[in-house]
C-alpha cells in the first residue's frame, strides 16, 4: 500500500509554534518537539557553525543576545530582519524558515517524512505577509498546501470538538461566534458563522503589532526604571541584561495570571533590585493595550452587522487570553463569559491539520468534511491620479470584509499610438493616501501587442483567492494572460531556492 500523505498543520507563532497532524483514528494530535514540549519557541540562535531553534535559543538570549533572532514574524513583509546577526542581514522569512525546518525535522521523527502542510497566519495579515509566510514554508522544504487564518483554524478546532464536522451528525443549528485571539505578537478578532459544515467569516479586524510581547515590554520598563532610579544605570543598555529582564518579565506576567502579586529581581553589574508588582498595578499599566483590543472588538462586531445578543459564543484563543483582564473585559463588554474550553496553545495547529486533511481528501476526489468562506482583511486598491489636483490617491477596487474569492476589473486605455507598456501600482489599506497603505507591488504590463491603437482597452483583473493571496490577469484584444506582480520586498525564486538549500544544510532538529 502506498503511504498516503499525512495531514499536518503548523501554527507558526510570533513567540511559540506548534505542529499537529491527523492520526489513524482521525483525531487532531499535537506533535511534541524533540525536547518533548507541545510548543516550540520561535527563536533562532546563530551559534557559529550551528543553528539552534527553540528553547535553547531563548536561553541563549541571556548570554548571546546579539546572536539570537526572535519575533521575526513581526518583520515579515520587510526586506530585512531588524537586527544584523554576526554581520549578516537575513530576510525575516528565512528566519521563519529555520523555525519551520526545526518543526519539520522534529515532527518527522514521530510520523515519518512529510512535505505537505497548512500554515496559519493572523487574519489581519496583509497579502505581502501572507506570501512571505508561504515563502518561509518553501525555504524549509515544505509544500504549503494553503495558508489559513488563525481564528478560522481555532473555530474549526472548536467545530471538531463539538462534533460539527462529523458527517453522520445531522446538520445542527447555525452558530455565530466571535473569536478573540491575542497571541504573543498579534491580535485578531473575527466574527464567524458556522452553518452545517461551513465556516463563514463575516468580519475581521486586528492589529499585527499587538500581543503578549507588548505586555512584557511594560513590565521590562517598570523594572528597569526602578533599577535606574536606585542604581543610576539602565539594564536596557546591555542587550543580554535586557534579554534576561524580558525573560523574567514574561515569567512574572504568567505568575500574575494565577496570583495577585509577584516580585522580580534585576541583577546587573553587581547591583540588584527587587521590585514588587501587583496584578492591579499590571492591569493599570497595560490598560491602554487592553482598550485597543476592546475598541477593535466593538468595531468588528459592528462591521459584521450583528449585536451581542446574536453572538452565541465568544471563543478565546492565544496564550495571552490567559490574563484575567481579557476575560473581565470581554464579559463586561458582551454580558457573556467567554468559552475557554479550547487549548489556547494547540487549537490553531489542530484546525490547520484538519484543513490539511480536507485538502488531501479533496485532491483524492472525496467529499470534504468542511468548507471555509473567508473575507479580505484589507482593502485592495491601485494608485490613481486625481484629475483635478494631480495628487495620488488610493482607488479602492475590493473593499475590506468582501467575501472571498473576489474579483475586480479595471480598464485602462492606451494613451498613445504603439504604446508598449502600462504600469499599475497595487496597494492594500484603507487610507485615501497611498503613502499610508502597504505597497503590494507593481504590475507592469510590458508585452502589449505591436502597433497598438490609441485608446485600446487594457483590462486588468484582480482576484483575491480564498486565502487572501492576489492573482492578476490582463486582457488585451481578447487575449487574457496571467500576470506576475513585481514585489519590492520579496525574494525571487532563485533566492528562495538559495535559502532552501542553505537551510537544508543545517540540522535544526533536537
Ligand atoms: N499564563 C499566562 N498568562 C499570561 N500570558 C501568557 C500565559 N501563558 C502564555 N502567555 C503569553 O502568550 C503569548 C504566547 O501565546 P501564543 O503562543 O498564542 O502566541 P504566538 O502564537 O506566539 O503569537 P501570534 O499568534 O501573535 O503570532 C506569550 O506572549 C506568552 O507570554
Ligand atoms: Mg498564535
Amino acid at each position: 500500500m502506498v503511504d498516503s500523505p499525512k495531514a499536518v498543520g503548523i501554527d507558526l507563532g510570533t513567540t511559540y509554534s506548534a505542529v499537529a497532524y491527523i492520526d489513524e483514528a482521525n483525531r487532531p494530535q499535537t506533535l511534541v518537539n524533540g525536547e518533548g514540549d507541545l510548543i516550540t519557541p520561535s527563536a533562532v540562535f546563530f551559534d557559529g557553525q550551528d543553528i539552534i531553534v527553540g528553547k535553547e535559543a531563548i536561553k541563549a538570549i541571556a548570554s548571546h543576545a546579539p546572536h539570537v533572532a526572535d519575533c521575526s514574524k513581526r518583520d515579515l513583509g520587510q526586506k530585512r530582519y531588524h537586527k544584523t546577526i554576526e554581520g549578516r542581514e537575513y530576510p525575516p522569512e528565512a528566519i521563519q524558515g529555520f523555525v519551520l525546518s526545526k518543526l519539520k525535522q522534529d515532527a518527522e521523527r514521530l510520523i515519518g517524512d512529510f512535505q505537505k502542510v497548512v500554515i496559519t497566519v493572523p487574519a489581519y495579515f496583509d497579502e505581502v505577509k501572507r506570501k512571505a509566510t508561504q515563502d518561509s514554508g518553501y525555504m524549509a522544504g515544505l509544500d504549503v498546501l494553503d495558508i489559513i487564518n488563525e481564528p478560522t483554524a481555532a473555530a474549526i478546532a472548536y467545530g471538531y470538538h463539538q462534533g460539527i464536522l462529523n458527517p453522520e451528525k445531522k446538520a445542527s443549528e447555525s452558530q455565530r461566534i466571535l473569536v478573540y485571539d491575542l497571541g504573543g505578537g498579534t491580535f485578531d478578532v473575527t466574527v464567524m458563522e458556522i452553518r452545517d459544515q461551513e465556516f463563514i467569516t463575516l468580519a475581521t479586524d486586528g492589529d499585527v503589532l499587538l500581543g503578549g510581547r507588548d505586555w512584557d515590554q511594560r513590565i521590562v520598563n517598570f523594572v528597569a526604571e526602578h533599577f535606574l532610579a536606585e542604581h543610576n544605570i539602565d539594564p536596557r543598555n546591555d542587550p543580554c541584561a535586557e534579554g534576561r529582564l524580558w525573560r523574567d518579565a514574561e515569567d512574572a506576567k504568567r505568575t500574575l495570571s494565577a496570583r495577585e502579586k509577584v516580585s522580580i529581581v534585576c541583577d546587573y553589574q553587581g547591583n540588584a533590585s527587587r521590585v514588587e508588582l501587583t496584578r492591579d498595578q499590571f492591569e493599570e499599566m497595560t490598560g491602554d493595550l487592553m482598550d485597543r483590543t476592546e475598541f477593535t472588538t466593538r468595531q468588528t462586531l459592528q462591521a459584521s452587522g450583528l449585536g451581542w445578543g446574536e453572538i452565541d459564543l465568544i471563543l478565546t484563543v492565544g496564550g495571552s487570553t490567559r490574563m484575567p483582564m481579557v476575560e473581565a473585559m470581554l464579559t463586561k463588554l458582551s454580558g457573556k463569559k467567554p468559552d475557554r474550553s479550547l487549548s489556547a496553545d494547540e487549537a490553531v495547529a489542530h484546525g490547520a491539520a484538519i484543513r490539511a486533511q480536507t485538502i488531501l481528501q479533496e485532491s483524492r476526489g472525496e467529499p470534504p468534511p468542511l468548507r471555509i468562506k473567508n473575507v479580505n482583511s484589507h482593502s485592495l486598491g491601485i494608485v490613481a491620479t486625481d484629475q483635478k489636483t494631480s495628487r495620488h490617491r488610493n482607488a479602492i477596487l475590493i473593499p475590506r470584509n468582501t467575501s472571498l474569492p473576489a474579483t475586480a476589473r479595471r480598464t485602462f486605455k492606451s494613451q498613445r499610438e504603439g504604446q508598449k507598456s502600462v504600469l499599475i501600482n497595487i496597494i492594500e489599506g484603507e487610507s485615501d493616501s497611498p503613502e499610508n497603505c502597504t505597497r503590494l507591488g507593481q504590475c507592469e504590463v510590458r508585452d502589449l501587442p505591436d502597433n497598438l491603437a490609441i485608446h485600446t482597452p487594457i483590462e486588468v483583473r484582480f482576484r483575491y483567492l480564498q486565502n487572501g493571496r492576489l492573482t492578476i490577469s490582463v486582457n488585451v484584444e481578447g487575449k487574457e494572460k496571467q500576470h506576475e506582480i513585481t514585489r519590492e520586498n520579496s525574494l525571487s525564486l532563485t533566492q528562495l531556492d538559495g535559502w532552501r538549500d542553505y537551510i537544508h544544510g543545517f540540522d535544526t532538529g533536537a
